[in-house]
């Protein structure tokens, strides 16, 4: 509370606990204002030496600071503020090593991350900074991505598999001030090599997402910031632009693929199978990937495949934080390590047949009704 008062306020809000205190006849505690117990008897004795005269409290607000620790805070403070508004990061680790280097560059010592992590909350409670909250589209279905936008967060959606997908009538991609989907050849809308897009409505985000792919370089010939290398090339676009006009009937028929494995395997104990496909809902799902949760997958895989089924572990079954190089050993997500046990991607593309679909079903059912 003590840190959304400003000077004046905080004086009136001591002399109310104050007050309050006495009226109880006890005495004001350290808890009360964060402060040591010696300070409040000081801050007793000042306003009664001064005949209850609140401007006797004033100096205590207005306590000279160390000039030297003023400048250090105002330039963190800044270069934090500055660094979250250009590059909007989630976590700390990339912050703190750049931050460490500019102190360095400026000669002064580097606050360590704790302290880093009191600033930016600091900040955030007072509105003066706001992370944006990635939304992924996991699989072909937008979260709930409405939620956000209620609490004024910016959000940037991934909708690298949702292409298609609608949430309450609305486009994956279009709720945050950004979203991007992949034409990686595996998605609903594949190249015939690596492509993506990003949307926004928002001018300034495009102008930056423009040179970000090209150098930096805006008209041609000014550079704006370091970027990278990543245009979407000519025969990408030609064969995307060919590809989009059959998408709408693709992802139709990825539906009716869904339903008919959620109509054969819904009975089977087993497993658990992605949400329907039913129409009129809040969402609307284009089935990127169809991923169930099997008993004994592995069993389960080496059966499928033998039978010429490709079923697919995902990223040999690991979750991000559960690989070694990516130093993330201290995260632990039990939910998501438990998932990552069971998960099992079923083969859905538009051109299989009913038949294959049929086929695939059936050798699912035999699986569970001969081994157990
Ligand atoms: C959710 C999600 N985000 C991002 C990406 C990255 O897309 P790309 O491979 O086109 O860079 C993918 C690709 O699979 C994805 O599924």
């Amino acid at each position: 509370m003590r840190r959304d008062l400003n000077g004046e306020e905080m004086i009136e809000f001591r002399l109310d606990v104050i007050k309050l205190a006495e009226h109880h006849g006890i005495e004001a505690t350290k808890k009360a204002f964060g402060v040591s117990k010696s300070t409040i008897y000081r801050w007793k004795k000042m306003y009664k030496d001064s005949g209850y005269n609140p401007a006797a409290l004033r100096p205590l607000s207005r306590r000279p600071r160390n000039p030297r620790k003023r400048e250090w805070d105002e330039k963190v403070i800044q270069y934090i503020k500055d660094k979250r508004e250009e590059r909007p990061r989630l976590g700390q680790i990339p912050l703190k090593k750049e931050l460490d280097m500019f102190c360095k560059e400026i000669g002064i010592k580097a606050p360590s991350a704790s302290t880093i992590a009191r600033i930016i909350k600091w900040l955030k409670d007072r509105g003066e900074i706001l992370d944006p909250n990635v939304k992924v589209s996991l699989y072909g279905r937008t979260g709930k991505v409405d939620i956000s936008n209620r609490y004024n967060i910016p959000i940037i959606e991934d909708s690298a598999q949702a292409l298609g997908a609608r949430y309450k009538g609305q486009c994956a991609g279009t709720f945050g001030f950004s979203g991007n989907f992949s034409f990686y050849p595996s998605k609903a809308l594949g190249a015939f090599g690596d492509a993506g897009e990003v949307v926004t409505n928002d001018e300034e985000t495009a102008e930056k997402i423009r040179a970000l792919r090209n150098h930096g370089r805006i008209k041609g010939t000014e550079v704006m910031m370091w970027g990278l290398n990543c245009r979407m090339d000519n025969l990408q676009a030609a064969i995307l632009d060919v590809k989009l006009k059959k998408l709408p009937k693709w992802i139709e028929r990825r539906r009716e693929i869904a339903k008919m494995y959620q109509e054969g395997l819904c009975e089977v104990k087993e497993i658990k199978l992605p949400p329907p496909p039913v129409e009129n809902e809040e969402h609307y799902d284009i089935y990127q990937n169809y991923e169930i949760e099997a008993e004994r997958r592995e069993e389960l895989m080496v059966y499928l495949r033998n039978k010429g089924i490709e079923v697919v572990i995902q990223w040999g079954g690991r979750a991000v934080h559960q690989f070694p190089a990516l130093g993330l050993g201290d995260v632990h997500l039990p939910r998501t390590e438990e998932m990552f046990k069971k998960a099992l991607l079923l083969p859905l593309y538009p051109e299989l047949t009913d038949e294959q679909v049929r086929y695939v079903v059936h050798s699912i059912k035999e699986f569970y009704s001969q081994k157990s």
